[in-house]
């Protein structure tokens, strides 16, 4: 869906989608791993759970970005497709939040290894 949408977004603006690399996610990508190579067992789940808070955060502020431009621009059909994307994002980080606060209360109330 995401993919599709922002196909249709650049067909919108006539313009061609070309791949892009992304330095920040490459980051957070490393940051996991290091995470999975160091961190206890029993706090790995929370720590990655709180890991993809921060993508969804980079992606919704992505989002955000890209449509302050489309509504300058006044391309509405664009905006449409990119507001899609974003309340999306919105709702992943909601489920995200969820599921690390989840894992962030039963590692504090879980005996200590
Ligand atoms: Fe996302």
């Amino acid at each position: 869906m995401h993919v599709a949408n922002l196909e249709q977004a650049f067909s919108a603006l006539a313009e061609e989608a070309a791949g892009h690399t992304c330095y920040g996610m490459d980051g957070m990508k490393k940051e996991a791993q290091d995470m999975i190579e160091k961190i206890a067992p029993e706090l790995l789940d929370g720590a990655l759970a709180a890991g993809a808070t921060h993508v969804e955060h980079y992606e919704i502020a992505t989002y955000e970005g890209l449509l302050r431009h489309a509504e300058t621009m006044g391309v509405e059909d664009v905006v449409a497709l990119l507001q899609e994307n974003l309340e999306q994002e919105q709702q992943t980080l909601a489920k995200v939040e969820s599921a690390a606060a989840r894992l962030a209360q039963r590692a504090a109330t879980s005996p200590r290894i």
